[in-house]
């Protein structure tokens, strides 16, 4: 411990880290910007420091570097970081996707740190959360635009170091799913991992982009949020509006559970939720006379974001946050804006355990990949027209609010569906309450599967793994071939 605060310290008083601009409070980490190298440092301090609860990781792919050839690096917090357990949910957190939106970035930095210490002083909430749950933090999404915007002189601009090297906004940047999706609801088709329908007309994908892109394909994750400011609200899907009207309220098929998970966010920040002064940008000034939270396209439509794009090319559900109106606040601010959104930031994370998970096996018990589990909300007898699906050991996560519901899992042809109706309570700080399915072999085919042993049975992990795969490759070969 003394010889971190010394490290502690002698950071702080590096005169490299006065040209960010703020000066730095002495002797503490919480009240100083970190630019790319602090960054990168802090967070292997966190993995020394917690060596058997972290795992670092730089996204890779094709590209693997942003435009100025900086690495996208996560931090792995959990007991067994370095793999999915079955069963375990994945969490996401993305900050600075905004290179001039700082905020959030600092406060990830903060969080990894608290996790780390808590977990080892015993914390037994803590401890729990982290056995629980595969958290991946990745401070900045756009660390280019951040030293772009940290490098003005005097009051940071509104636009500076907004967008990545090559003047993107990264929050318009992806595929617009939302299009292909209203069509779908028109006629009934499906309704869910839309990538593979996306018209590949996108030659302007961002580097950053297109290995976020390949992030939230490979990683099951269940609920992320994506970290902003220039605002105080927890904005929800959709972002992109359905008519095209620049503000209209946008509702999505799990528009009560991101509801629900917004407000979990607003409700557990200071001031997000209680009456506060707007932010000289918006017009609207009632945000928490409506709980903090916010209607994306309500607010206003975002075409190509990264919220809703999560929610419709995977099965992660994901929230945008507005942490507040002053984008880039002076140091000496931030340890305020860590106070204000700790217990938010952790109570998020436990979003990941409402509503039902479970897996889904034959009856030899061999896991199913790829099984789809559609949902009927009893209490009003609607159908969710939003199926989740299995990830490769046949464990899935279904994100639900307290209530009745039927759930159904198929994966056809080869299986039979099944459906169960369960009630979800969502007791605070417990797991998922567990629903496996058996799925019996279809009649027509069962003779045969039984004859031929199913030796196809266990590879199909590896062939929905080889499925995205070849996607992606189709998707990119298709990129560069326009280009
Ligand atoms: C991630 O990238 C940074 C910067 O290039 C590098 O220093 C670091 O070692 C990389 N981390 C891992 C885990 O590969
Ligand atoms: C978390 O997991 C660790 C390692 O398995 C264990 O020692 C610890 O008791 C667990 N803590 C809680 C609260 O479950
Ligand atoms: C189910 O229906 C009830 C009654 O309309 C509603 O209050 C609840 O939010 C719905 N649940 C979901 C997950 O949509
Ligand atoms: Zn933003």
């Amino acid at each position: 411990m003394t010889r971190l605060w010394f490290l502690v310290l002698l950071l702080a008083w590096d005169p490299r880290n006065s040209c960010v601009g703020y000066p730095a409070q002495e002797g503490s980490d919480l009240a100083r910007y970190h630019n790319y190298e602090d960054m990168l440092d802090f967070m292997q301090r966190v993995h020394q420091k917690c060596p058997d609860i972290t795992y670092l990781y730089n996204l890779t792919g094709h590209p693997d570097k942003t435009v100025e050839g900086r690495n996208l690096a996560v931090i792995v917090i959990s007991d067994d970081p370095q793999r999915h357990e079955v069963g375990e949910p994945e969490f996401k957190y993305v900050g600075n996707m905004h290179g001039n939106e700082v905020v959030g970035r600092e406060l990830l930095l903060d969080l990894m740190d608290y996790l780390c210490d808590e977990y080892r002083s015993g914390n037994l909430n803590i401890q729990k959360l982290v056995n629980l749950t595969r958290i991946h933090i990745m401070p900045s999404m756009n660390p280019d635009g951040w030293e772009l915007a940290s490098n003005q002189v005097g009051k940071k601009d509104w636009l500076i170091g907004r967008a990545n090297a090559q003047g993107i906004d990264l929050n318009r940047n992806f595929p617009d799913l939302n299009r292909i999706a209203y069509s779908h609801e028109e006629t009934d088709s499906e309704n869910n991992h839309l990538l593979k329908e996306a018209v590949v007309n996108n030659n302007e994908l961002a580097p950053e982009t297109k290995m976020v892109i390949q992030w939230i394909i490979k990683i099951p994750f269940v609920l992320s949020a994506n970290l902003h400011g220039g605002d105080l609200v927890a904005n929800y899907p959709y972002d992109e509006s359905r008519s095209g009207k620049a503000q209209e309220y946008t509702i999505s098929p799990d528009d009560a559970t991101f509801k629900f998970l917004a407000e979990s966010y607003a409700e557990k920040h200071a001031t997000m939720a209680k009456p506060h002064e707007s932010c000289e940008m918006t017009d609207d000034d009632s945000f928490y006379k409506r709980g903090g939270i916010t209607n994306g396209a309500e607010w206003y439509s975002v075409q190509k974001g990264m919220q809703d794009f999560n929610y419709l090319s995977s099965n992660c559900f994901e929230i945008t946050l507005e942490l507040g109106c002053s984008k880039f606040p002076p140091a000496a601010d931030l340890p305020q804006y860590w106070k204000d959104n700790r217990d938010a930031l952790l109570q998020y994370m436990w979003m990941s355990h409402i509503g039902i998970k479970g897996r889904i096996t034959n009856k030899n018990g061999e896991p199913i990949a790829n099984a789809i589990i559609h949902v009927k909300n009893l209490t009003n007898g609607q159908d969710i027209e939003h199926e989740i699906t299995s990830a490769h050991d046949g464990d899935y996560w279904r994100l639900l609010v307290a209530g009745r519901y039927e759930v159904t899992a198929c994966a056809l042809p080869r299986y039979d569906c099944v459906s169960q109706v369960v009630t979800v309570e969502n007791p605070e700080h417990s797991e998922a309450k567990e629903v496996s399915f058996t799925l019996p072999f279809a009649k027509k085919e069962e003779s045969l599967d039984e004859d031929e042993g199913y030796e196809s049975m266990s590879p199909e992990d590896r062939q929905d793994l080889d499925e995205v795969r070849q996607l992606l490759a189709k998707y990119y070969r298709n990129l560069e071939s326009e280009n």
